[in-house]
Parts: C-alpha cells; sequence; structure tokens
C-alpha cells in the first residue's frame, strides 16, 4: 500500500477499503505520513464522501489509535450524551445527575468551547476548586462510587483524532458528515459506554445549518454507533437561538442548579429531562420514553439529582455550596443592560452572535492558548416571540473588561431583531431519530 495510490482512489470517487483507511490513519498518527498528504485525501473525503463502511472503519483507526477504556466490571448500563455544540447548552450538567440519579452510569469525557460554542469542561472549572483532569483510576471510580464523572480528552484517548481535527481546523475540511461522525465517534466509543444519546444542533448557532445536514449527521452518527454494536438515539434539536436564559460559564452553572431543583426555564428543563429520558430508556431503566420521563422528572422533584450532581462536584474536588447558591461562583464586577430600540415581538435572536460576545468577553477562546474568564456571561430577558416595549431590556451583559466591553455589546444587539407583528418560537425538538 502507499499513500498516493490511496489519495487518488479517494479522488477518483472509489470507496477505499478498511485497511487502506488504517494505512493512513496509522501512518499519521505514528508521524510517518506527512501533513500535506493526509491534508489531500481529507479534502478529497470532504468532496467526495464516504460510504458508511468507510465511516466505520474511519472510526475504528482512529478509536484504535489511543486506549479504549472497558468499564464492564462496573455493574449497571453505562450511557453517555454528546451534543454537536451550541449556546447557553449546559443540559449535560443537568441530565448527567438526573440519570445518574436514576441508576444509570455516566462516563463522559466532554470538550472545552469550540469556535462561538461552549464547553462542558470550560463550565465546569467555573466551580471554585473542580478538577476535570482526573487519572483513568479516578474517572473509573468516579463512575462507580457517584455514577456520574467528567473529563476532558486525554492525549491517550483518539490521538488521531486530536491531529487530523487541528489539520481539519486549517484546511478547510471540518464540515464533512463522516469526518465529524467519525471524529465525535472515535472519542465517545473510548469511553467504554453501552449506549449513546445525541443531541444533534440545527440553525444559525449550528454547525449544520440546515435541517437535512443535521438529519444526515445524525443518521450517520447512530448508524456508526450501531454498527460497532451500542445502542443509540439522536434528537435534532434547535439552536437557532441559544438555550435557557443564560449563556456563559458560571452563570450556567447557577441555571443548571435552578434546573436541577425545578426552577429552570422551560426549555432547558424540557431538553434536559428529554436527553435524559432516552439515556434511562436505553439503559432498560424503563419500558418506553414516556415512563423514562416519568422517573427522570422524579429525579428533580425529590431532589436526587442535585444531591448527586453535590456529590460529584465534592468528588472532583469542588466546592458543592455552588448547588446551595450562587454567592459561591464567580461574579462579573460590571453589569450593562441592552434595551429594545421600538415595541414588538422577538424575531431573532441569534445563538452565533450572542456566543461570540461572550467568547470577546473571555468567557470563551479567541486562539488555542486562551484563559478564561469564569464569571462573564449574557442574561437573556427576551427570547424569539417574546413581546417587548420599547425601552425594556433584552439582554444584560454581565462583565469585568471595559475594553472588550464595546465589541460584545454590539454583538448582543445585533444579535436581536424586532418585528412588528407577532412571531412564532421555534419548536425545540425538531425530530427523534433511533
Ligand atoms: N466535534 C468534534 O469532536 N469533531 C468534529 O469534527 C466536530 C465537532
Amino acid at each position: 500500500m502507499n499513500s498516493l495510490e490511496i489519495i487518488k482512489k479517494k479522488r477518483d470517487r472509489s470507496a477505499l477499503a478498511a485497511d487502506e483507511i488504517r494505512f493512513m490513519v496509522d501512518g499519521y498518527t505514528a508521524g510517518e505520513i506527512p501533513d500535506y498528504q493526509i491534508s489531500a485525501l481529507l479534502m478529497a473525503v470532504l468532496i467526495n464522501g464516504m460510504d458508511t463502511a468507510e465511516t466505520q472503519a474511519l472510526t475504528e483507526a482512529m478509536l484504535h489509535s489511543g486506549d479504549v477504556l472497558d468499564f464492564s466490571d462496573i455493574p449497571g448500563v453505562k450511557v453517555d450524551k454528546h451534543s454537536t455544540g451550541g449556546v447557553g447548552d449546559k443540559t449535560s450538567l443537568i441530565l448527567g445527575p438526573i440519570a445518574a440519579a436514576a441508576g444509570v452510569r455516566v462516563p463522559m469525557i466532554s470538550g472545552r468551547g469550540l469556535g462561538h460554542t461552549g464547553g462542558t469542561l470550560d463550565k465546569l472549572e467555573a466551580i471554585p476548586g473542580f478538577d476535570v483532569n482526573l487519572s483513568v483510576e479516578r474517572f473509573r471510580e468516579g463512575v462507580e462510587r457517584i455514577g456520574i464523572c467528567l473529563i476532558g480528552q486525554t492525549a491517550r484517548i483518539a490521538p488521531a483524532d486530536k491531529k487530523i481535527y487541528a489539520l481539519r481546523d486549517v484546511t478547510g475540511t471540518v464540515e464533512s458528515i463522516p469526518l465529524i461522525t467519525a471524529s465525535i465517534m472515535s472519542k465517545k466509543l473510548a469511553e467504554g459506554i453501552d449506549a449513546l444519546v445525541l443531541d444533534v444542533k440545527t440553525g444559525r448557532g449550528a454547525f449544520m445549518k440546515t435541517l437535512d445536514d443535521s438529519r444526515r449527521l445524525a443518521r450517520s452518527l447512530v448508524d456508526t454507533g450501531l454498527r460497532v454494536g451500542k445502542r443509540m438515539s439522536a434528537l435534532i434539536t434547535d439552536m437557532n437561538q441559544p438555550l435557557g436564559r443564560w449563556a456563559g460559564n458560571a452563570v450556567e452553572v447557577a441555571e443548571s442548579v435552578a434546573t436541577l431543583r425545578g426552577e429552570g426555564p422551560a426549555d432547558l428543563e424540557a431538553l434536559s429531562v428529554e436527553l435524559a429520558a432516552e439515556m434511562i430508556r436505553l439503559a432498560g431503566l424503563a419500558p418506553d420514553i414516556d415512563a423514562a420521563r416519568g422517573v427522570a422528572r422524579r429525579q428533580i422533584a425529590t431532589g436526587r439529582a442535585l444531591e448527586v450532581f453535590a456529590r460529584c462536584i465534592e468528588f472532583h474536588g469542588g466546592d458543592p455550596r455552588v448547588t446551595e447558591s450562587d454567592q459561591h461562583l464567580p461574579r462579573a464586577a460590571r453589569r450593562h443592560v441592552v434595551t429594545a430600540p421600538r415595541a414588538g415581538w422577538v424575531a431573532q435572536l441569534d445563538a452565533e452572535a450572542v456566543g461570540m460576545a461572550i467568547v470577546v468577553l473571555g468567557g470563551g477562546r479567541l486562539r488555542k492558548e486562551d484563559g478564561i474568564d469564569p464569571a462573564v456571561g449574557v442574561r437573556l430577558h427576551r427570547k424569539i416571540g417574546d413581546r417587548v416595549e420599547a425601552g425594556e431590556p433584552l439582554a444584560e451583559i454581565q462583565y469585568n473588561d471595559a475594553a472588550r466591553f464595546d465589541d460584545a455589546r454590539r454583538r448582543v444587539e445585533t444579535a436581536y431583531a424586532i418585528a412588528e407583528a407577532p412571531v412564532e418560537a421555534p419548536v425545540l425538538i425538531r425530530e427523534r431519530l433511533e
């Protein structure tokens, strides 16, 4: 086998064999195949696509480039959830404790913010003392003792993905369904899970902007998981506007705690319960989705889910008092209220613009090596479909660095559009795939 012939084969629209895909992935991970040849192959894949068998072979080659955790000796069904990324999407912090309280074992390998989208690890690190860098042994102990544990991708988990993702980022080859599928699934399959629930976002604030593309990505992710013997389900959910009423890091922890207490915004609670119910159903802890929803809601109503979250925080070295009061979370020093220039109905609240405002304020990264200001955030007083009078608040920006404020304010102001006639709020849960 040689790389040049494999590149030409994909260029000429032929399907690659599993051993050819493995040859390229292994060769690149070992430093034997140069960046320029893998770049050419990635571009050929982006243009000509891959069939299901090729996508599976790529996923498995990337998965086996590193360690695959084995939690089969831990009693119970191990289930995780993965979101393709959004703004204000803090559902992991809510559904993880709900599912764990219901008896699901939840090993989560989570990510950091990417572009305008937030990351679970950055949110958790807003909790004073919370350590996401646990050893695999400690991770296992957390899953066993608490029912949920969350860590970041280590150098030993799917190293091929780490290398290939960095290359895709600078070669215009991110937006490819087979490449996204292999990237996400290689990391998730390394977690030692039996089942996976996917939240595939669609709309202005998502990687996939159209429902059709989101559907194709969901199908590809589900098929790849099924082919390697995992139980899978996927929801396609709206990401035209941020989820919930807050976006940032510490502010999203506070909103997650409120939701676990039964005091969260309706959209966030509905999606968290729905995804947790999918996890409970896939774990075989409820006969159908209706019963699973009931189980999920009971974990909130009885306070058990909040209790699990507090124990999880303590296990990670964090301050569990954040589950009692947001006084224990970092707070921004300054506030600015963005008001409505005229009366009407909110017709647009661009999730990507709000996400970028948070990045600019320091709540996300403009460069890979940037640190995070955990306290900054945006409170959304009005969302799509809401009525607003002239001069009433649309959003509140919470910030620390005055030099970054003007740019962020402009982004939040332009995120909103107000119409003269009533507007329907977007449907949150668009489709379900099994
Ligand atoms: N998230 C990933 O982990 N990989 C992708 O390719 C896109 C989103």
